[in-house]
């Protein structure tokens, strides 16, 4: 036996233990709330919070707002455990670090992990305010989450992205959105290093490569839960226009002003996601 690569197994138990010295729910579900969804998180019942703080090895973010909370608690009979922030890769971050909270979720039970996104619109089709199931991606990042050596304990060194997105559980959403007459578009997501947005020459490479919306998240949590054999969902909300295709030019301020209008209907969709993975025994 030779010894562990490095310490990130070790490190990822740490920052799971001290999260189970604070409290007794052990999650089914873990929600990754991007821009403008955290608020989320507080319709958890009987929750406990931890801040980030206060969870070794988990990444703080510089950005305003909130410094990032963890909160566990129940929706509609599931056990959630839910990240109020999260971190961006061009804060500085590795695409491990960044990632890092999302092993830690899967460590401490989740077995499906739910990642939403603010993301500029490649299809000129789509209005702001848009919501699109991520069929599958691309990674335009410049660092890998599995980059260095592998630990077998979490995952293998070669993992298949074939079905990054669960096809059954695309099913699942795609049914209760119509369900609940909420309109989703599913497309490919691609993830670009930021924090400038897209030139309008690179938007026009983007649509050429195939890509319907694009953001600076969710590939390396979705890499990682790949790798350690948890299903993901993951939902854009499409809060502009990319570059050039209006011909107005972006701002943090609409992307924001988007999600917030948005927001009820995305909780509306998170909900019936929630109770449709219970329904049909996905949580089993
Ligand atoms: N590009 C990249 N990331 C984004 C955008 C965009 O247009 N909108 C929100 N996040």
């Amino acid at each position: 036996m030779s010894a562990a690569p490095d310490d990130l197994f070790d490190r990822i138990q740490a920052a799971a233990s001290a999260v189970r010295g604070k409290t007794k729910i052990v999650p089914q579900v873990g929600l990754i709330l991007g821009s403008g969804l955290g608020a989320y998180a507080d319709k958890l019942s009987g929750a406990d919070t931890i801040d980030y703080g206060d969870i070794p090895g988990f990444p703080r973010s510089h950005v305003v707002g909130h410094a990032g909370k963890l909160v566990l608690g129940e929706r509609h009979g599931v056990r959630c455990v839910a990240m109020q922030g999260r971190v961006h890769m061009y804060e500085g971050h590795s695409a491990q670090t960044v990632s890092f909270p999302a092993r830690v979720l899967i460590t401490l039970g989740a077995k499906v992990i739910i990642v939403t996104n603010a993301a500029g619109g490649l299809n000129p089709q789509w209005s702001p305010g848009t919501l699109m199931l991520i069929r599958d991606h691309i990674d335009m990042l410049r660092d890998h989450a599995l980059r260095g050596p592998n630990d077998e304990r979490l995952g293998p060194r070669f993992p298949d992205m074939t079905k990054a997105y669960a096809p059954e559980l695309r099913k699942l959403v795609k049914d209760v959105a119509a369900a609940e007459n909420i309109h989703l578009e599913e497309g490919v997501y691609v993830a670009m290093p930021g924090p400038t947005y897209e030139t309008p020459a690179e938007v026009q490479m983007l649509q050429r490569l195939g890509a319907d919306a694009t953001g600076m998240s969710t590939v390396p949590e979705v890499v990682v839960a790949r790798h350690m054999g948890a299903r993901t969902i993951g939902i854009s909300c499409i809060t502009n226009q990319a570059a050039g295709i209006s011909g107005h030019e972006l701002s943090h301020a609409e992307v924001t002003e988007t999600a917030t209008r948005v927001r009820a209907t995305f909780e509306r969709l998170l909900d019936a996601i929630l109770a449709g993975l219970l329904a049909r025994g996905e949580l089993a």
